[in-house]
């Protein structure tokens, strides 16, 4: 039997929204990743691989120099920042298998071949088992302390298909040819409603038609009226250690600085995008896990 924290989802929250500066303590690699001109490759683990090589092209999107966009490593979420909080990650979330997510994107045809794009892939707990399935994985994340954990396992697993990028939802320039999936897990709610649409947006662009996003995240499928008592019960089934898990006290500091949306509020976003929403499921009204398809233009 699963362990009880084991069988809550990954819901992965991400603690408080707050502004944090996080420039402070970087060294030039770390300012160039930051900046994105380089871009970090599993042959780190090859001889001869310090792993480190230009990007094709600068990481930098026109986009996020603009004075409205939002500052993603700011809204990242500090525990995902701070290289201590990274190391107790995976305990504190669990391990979800990411079996269902493989099969979900395979059944829609992804398979040796394709090219899949993991936004906000933090540890890599489903770039990593993705890598082993799909032809080329391109794990994103704006944390540049979560990166280093992911690498770290790609380069013991010795995994040659799969890159690591250091961008966010807004800031990641895909190069090469469309990617056949995007999967995002426990992320997207890191950005307010108006970025997710146009995250949403750069998703569909950067996915071929036909394309498979697979996204799954704290989404409430709920009434307002109904928030109090759906958050009870939510918080009833909350771990009390938090190196084990979620407390009721994370997923209060989850709703009130981050930006879970209603799925009434997220499904028409997705259509805006240009997805067509194939599967959703649903747990406790509070996980939502959507298949869609970038619809033919
Ligand atoms: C709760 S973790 C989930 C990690 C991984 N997807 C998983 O399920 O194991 C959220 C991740 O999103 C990343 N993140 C936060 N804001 C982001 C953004 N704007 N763009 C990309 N990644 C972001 C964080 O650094 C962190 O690694």
């Amino acid at each position: 039997m699963v362990p009880a924290d084991r069988e809550r989802p990954a819901h992965a929250l991400c603690g408080a929204g707050g502004r944090l500066a996080v420039a402070a303590g970087r060294g030039a690699l770390g300012l160039a990743v930051a900046l994105g001109r380089f871009r970090w490759a599993a042959s780190a683990g090859r001889p001869g691989g310090n792993g480190w090589r230009p990007r094709a092209r600068p990481e930098k999107n026109r986009d996020v120099t603009d004075s409205w966009m939002l500052d993603e490593l700011a809204h990242a979420g500090p525990e995902h920042l701070d290289a201590a909080a990274v190391l107790g990650f995976d305990r504190k979330q669990g391990y979800p298998d990411a079996g269902p997510d493989l099969d979900a994107l395979a059944a829609l045809g992804l398979g040796p071949s394709s090219r899949v794009v993991d936004l906000g892939a933090g540890t890599g707990q489903f770039a990593i088992p993705a890598a082993a399935r799909f032809g080329q994985v391109t794990a994103v994340d704006v944390s540049p302390a979560m990166l280093a954990a992911l690498r770290e396992k790609a380069a013991a697993a010795g995994l040659a298909n799969l890159d690591c990028v250091h961008a966010g939802f807004l800031g990641y320039s895909h190069a090469g040819p469309p990617a056949d999936g995007v999967y995002t897990r426990n992320a997207l709610h890191q950005i307010p409603d108006f970025f997710k649409a146009l995250a949403l947006h750069r998703i569909a662009g950067m996915l071929r038609p036909g394309g498979v996003l697979r996204l799954r995240d704290l989404v409430f499928d709920f009434e307002p009226g109904q928030a109090s008592e759906t958050f009870a019960g939510w918080f009833a089934a909350a771990a009390a250690d938090p190196a084990e898990g979620y407390t009721a006290g994370d997923y209060a500091e989850h709703i009130r600085t981050e930006f879970s949306t209603y799925r009434w509020l997220l499904e028409p976003m997705l259509a805006v995008a240009g997805f067509e929403i194939v599967s959703v499921e649903f747990e406790r009204r509070l996980y939502g896990a959507y298949t869609c398809v970038r619809r033919l233009p």
